[in-house]
């Protein structure tokens, strides 16, 4: 299959263009670097042998997405375009659903031109809100708590729409828990501009002398050691997840919608000292109080997706923490 990875230079993008391709799918990417970079693409041609055709354009820009379909015989799309700063999104709700909804209805139409007919959506665990987890996929959506989270229930939305509507759209919808860690080789990981918005690249640029301190956010809350706890996902099989909806929509004409996490909490804390433990260093932290919009809890129930996708996470907490260690000392 040839895919199309909107967004597919950045983070999760460019680890599901390592593994397409290893899975001997080609890829054509598309990707304006906002919060990326073309050597992300050089690294994954270096990690997989193969030369990747890639297009610097903004996935909300039709005529040049109109130029990319004509130019390549696309069978899928996966779309990671978009912005995902929880913070800023806070600050700025107009650039997010202008941005986020914008791509997303590019796409669509672009694809419907091109006569392409299925999507894999980048969607995220937040459009559950704060219900009490496991989150499964049959509960209904919940408030978010941040404009962000609203682009990606608003884009799920606006999918199952367009499946409705056209019979022959065939769209996964995928919830991302929290993805951590990076490629083996350390040659691709996340590399995040400024100063981190997410644990594990903070906790990171902690251990290799980057930044001073890490700020936990909130000791007290009703979890055993007083941290939130997170269902983190290392990177790589995030992107695997990736092939078993390709694989998925191959077959079936469906319009579904999947986590992709491991069923497992580990709280701010028990990551921090895993970290350290792993990689034999310290991560000087000190606890402050709560960041605003955290919810106590959030992991998955991962059975519908081992069900409908065999989706099985294999890497454990150690491995996402060595591997995300080695990408920042390889490249910081
Ligand atoms: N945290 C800290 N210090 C930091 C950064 C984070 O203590 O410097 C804590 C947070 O308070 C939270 C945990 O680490 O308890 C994880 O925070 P992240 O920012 O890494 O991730 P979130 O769970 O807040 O959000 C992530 C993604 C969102 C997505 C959400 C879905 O970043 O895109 O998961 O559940 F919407």
């Amino acid at each position: 299959m040839v895919v199309l990875l909107a967004g597919g230079a950045g983070y999760i993008g460019s680890h599901t263009a390592v593994e397409l391709i290893n899975a001997g799918h080609e890829v054509v990417i598309v990707d304006d670097y906002s919060n990326s970079c073309p050597e992300s693409i050089k690294r994954v041609e270096e990690i997989t042998g193969k030369s990747i055709a890639s297009y610097e354009a903004d996935v909300k820009d039709k005529a040049a997405l109109r130029k990319i379909f004509a130019e390549n015989d696309i069978d899928c799309v996966i779309h990671f375009a978009g912005l995902k700063a929880v913070g800023e999104s806070t600050r700025l709700p107009a650039k997010y659903y202008r941005n986020n909804i914008d791509t997303t209805l590019s796409l669509i139409e672009c694809m419907k031109e091109a006569g392409v007919t299925k999507i894999v959506f980048s969607s995220s665990a937040t459009v559950y809100g704060d219900q009490k987890p496991p989150y499964v996929e049959t509960m209904p959506k919940g408030e978010c708590s941040n404009p962000y989270g609203w682009t990606k229930s608003m884009m799920e939305q606006i999918l199952t729409d367009c499946a409705k509507a056209d019979p022959e759209l065939t769209v996964v919808l995928l919830r991302y828990f929290n993805p951590i860690g990076a490629h083996s080789s350390g040659k691709i990981g996340e590399d995040p501009q400024g100063i981190p918005n997410n644990l594990m690249p903070y906790v990171s640029q902690v251990a290799a002398g980057v930044r001073e301190q890490l700020t936990i956010f909130g000791g007290d809350y009703p979890t055993p050691d007083g941290t939130c706890r997170r269902d983190y996902i290392h990177v790589v099989d995030l992107a695997l997840g990736h092939i078993k909806a390709v694989e998925k929509i191959l077959k079936d004409n469906i319009c579904d919608a999947y986590n992709l996490g491991t069923g497992k909490g580990y709280s701010v804390l028990e990551l921090v000292n895993t970290f350290s433990k792993v990689n034999n260093v310290d991560v000087n932290y000190k606890i402050v109080e709560r960041r605003p919009g955290d919810i106590d809890a959030c992991y998955a129930d991962t059975s519908y997706a081992l069900k409908e996708l065999n989706f099985k996470t294999t890497k454990t907490i150690e491995e996402m923490c060595k591997d995300a260690y080695n990408f920042i000392l390889k490249n910081k």
